[in-house]
């Protein structure tokens, strides 16, 4: 699958009201797409929703906001049904709705836990088990939003990690099947971003936590998503941005027992101060 253009083609993004999915939205508007952001805060939507309009190229773009919590299956089925209806069903699906909880295991009650996996995992789930039916007519993209946690588990993130380890083995077990149905299912693997996540997360996060990614430079939402559209349009699958994220990629395929001796370094250090 690979698009010529945007104009007229319909992008849903889930999160798409703060950090990377705001960005997503925001660049796919300067190329011409139609939007649907979904979140559950109605304020910040309404007022992402004002700023992804400022990147208009075309008086025949449409977008629309949508509340929706998507860990909530009957919602979902219910507003995800009824917006494909009203706007149309989408030609790419970004899953960027997600929390995270930086706490040392014992630090993370259940219900935390539970969260996180209803969010993260079973959120990405639902989208694409209500849009495929529609998705599978014309085509086209899934995008799901995992991490770096996602094939690296860190100190602090055995919740997070969990959740976007398995968002990665379920979009490389989707790929190969709705890959005769012309949609290609790409997984995107961001190191940190500078968004809201990343600073309410900063504020929890255990030192050691801190220690593991204090070296590496922190990513632009906006270069984020410019990497999502450059890695649809070579038909990547796993989409890294930016240098580092592809040599911690590769050196942990390669090399697992180096890194992990790297970051246990790192995490000694880090307790003894
Ligand atoms: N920032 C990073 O360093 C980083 C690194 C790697 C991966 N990621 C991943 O990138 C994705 C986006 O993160 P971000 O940094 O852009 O975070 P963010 O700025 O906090 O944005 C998260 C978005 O998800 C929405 N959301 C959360 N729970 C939801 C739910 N149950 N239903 C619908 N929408 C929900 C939020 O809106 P409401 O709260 O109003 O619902 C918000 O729009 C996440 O999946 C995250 O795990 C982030």
């Amino acid at each position: 699958m690979k698009f010529k253009q945007y104009s007229g083609k319909i992008a849903y993004i889930t999160g798409g009201s703060s950090g990377i999915g705001l960005a997503c939205a925001e660049l796919l508007a300067d190329m011409g797409a139609d939007l649907v952001i979904f979140a559950r805060g109605q304020q910040q939507l309404e007022t992402s929703l004002v700023e992804i309009e400022r990147n208009r190229v075309s008086e025949k773009q449409r977008f629309l906001a949508v509340q929706l919590d998507v860990s909530q299956r009957e919602q979902a089925e219910k507003l995800l049904s009824k917006t494909v209806v009203d706007f149309g069903s989408p030609d790419i699906l970004i899953n960027s709705a997600g929390i995270s909880y930086p706490q040392r295991f014992e630090d993370i009650p259940y219900t935390k836990f539970d969260e996180i996996m209803r969010i993260n995992l079973n959120g990405t789930w639902n989208t694409v088990s209500i849009l495929l039916p529609h998705m599978k007519v014309r085509g086209g993209f899934i995008i799901n939003v995992s991490s770096v946690a996602g094939y690296i588990g860190v100190f602090g993130m055995t919740a997070y990690s969990a959740s976007k380890f398995a968002v990665i083995g379920f979009s490389e077990a989707l790929r190969s099947e709705l890959k005769r149905f012309n949609i290609s299912v790409c997984v995107l693997c961001p190191p940190d971003v500078d968004t809201p996540m990343l600073e309410r997360a900063g504020r929890i996060k255990p030192e050691e936590t801190k220690a593991i990614s204090s070296s590496a430079s922190v990513m632009k939402p906006l270069d984020v998503a410019r990497a999502v559209i450059d890695g649809m349009g070579r038909g990547q699958f796993l989409i890294l941005p930016g240098a580092g994220t592809k040599y911690t990629y590769f050196m942990k395929r390669l090399f697992p027992g180096l890194v992990e001796s790297i970051i246990d370094g790192k995490i000694r250090k880090a307790t003894q101060r």
